[in-house]
């Protein structure tokens, strides 16, 4: 199951989403790999990767046909590997354009190792261009991260366009799978109306588990460490460890029904 963490705007908590569920679903045992699909390397650096230390990066894998296998790194956490990303990428949405198959690049490089995962995510950038199409092209679902603010819902209508004519176009399996709040501040008004809003316009695809606006959660990137490693009893990291467990228990029930 490939699962693309997509949102254009920036500041979401799109990586943030991608590192702390990879990092709780791998600890049950589920093998995780997370693709940083961003130029700006946020899962990579977040993850205790140092870009100047990446040999192999997603941009490698995407115009240089090199094996996601080999360009895939351990993290310190058992079970979460990572494709790092470098600023190079930031050039392959030109390096591509012209190229037949663009759009499914990264679904192709990512076929063959998905014997090996049980889960991928891909962390995409904050912009709707080639690589969130390639992120979107390669997944059976996307995951939207949307932050409880004022213009939460700006920018969802072309969201879910995009994702309504890659489904058309490019990849019939594509749906949008769980929409996750995040930032939630239960002291404010404002963040319990978008929550209401958001969830009176996607339904039951919210996820029940809320995001709270937690101070660990945006010092983790800096110690290189998901929260689970950084500080596991605040409150972001038990809300991440939550929405694993509600993940999980979707995606096992998806997987018996296919079954
Ligand atoms: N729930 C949260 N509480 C506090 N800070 C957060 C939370 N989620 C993310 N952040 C911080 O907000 C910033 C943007 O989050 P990030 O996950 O990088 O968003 P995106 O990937 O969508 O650009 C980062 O500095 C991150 O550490
Ligand atoms: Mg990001």
């Amino acid at each position: 199951m490939v699962l693309c963490v997509v949102n254009q705007k920036g500041g979401v908590g799109k990586t943030t989403t991608a590192i702390n569920l990879g990092a709780y679903l791998a600890r049950t045992g589920i093998r995780v790999l997370l693709v940083d699909l961003d130029p700006q390397g946020n899962a990579t650096t977040g993850l205790g990767v140092s870009r100047a230390h990446v040999r192999l990066s997603t941009y490698d894998c995407l115009v240089r046909g090199r094996a996601v296998r080999e360009a895939a790194l351990p993290t310190e956490l058992d079970g979460l590997d990572l494709v790092p990303s470098n600023p190079d990428l930031a050039g392959a949405e030109v390096e591509l354009v012209g190229q037949e198959g663009r759009e499914r690049k990264l679904r192709e490089a990512l076929v063959p190792v998905l014997p090996r995962y049980d889960l991928v995510f891909v962390d995409c950038p904050p912009s709707l261009g080639l690589l969130t199409v390639n992120g979107l092209v390669a997944a059976d679902e996307a995951l939207v991260p949307i932050q409880c603010e004022f213009y939460a819902l700006d920018g969802i209508v072309q969201l879910v366009r995009t994702v309504d004519l890659i489904r058309r176009t490019l990849n019939p399996r594509l749906r949008i799978g769980a929409v996750v709040l995040t930032m939630y501040d239960s002291r404010t008004n404002l963040s319990d109306q978008v929550a209401a809003e958001v969830r009176a316009h996607f339904g039951d695809v919210v996820a029940k588990t809320v995001i709270p606006r937690s101070v660990r959660l945006a010092e983790a990137p800096s110690h290189g460490k998901p929260v689970m490693l950084y500080d596991p009893h605040s409150k972001g990291a038990l809300a991440y460890e939550e929405l694993a467990r509600e993940l999980a228990a979707r995606l096992a029930g998806l997987t018996r029904r296919a079954m």
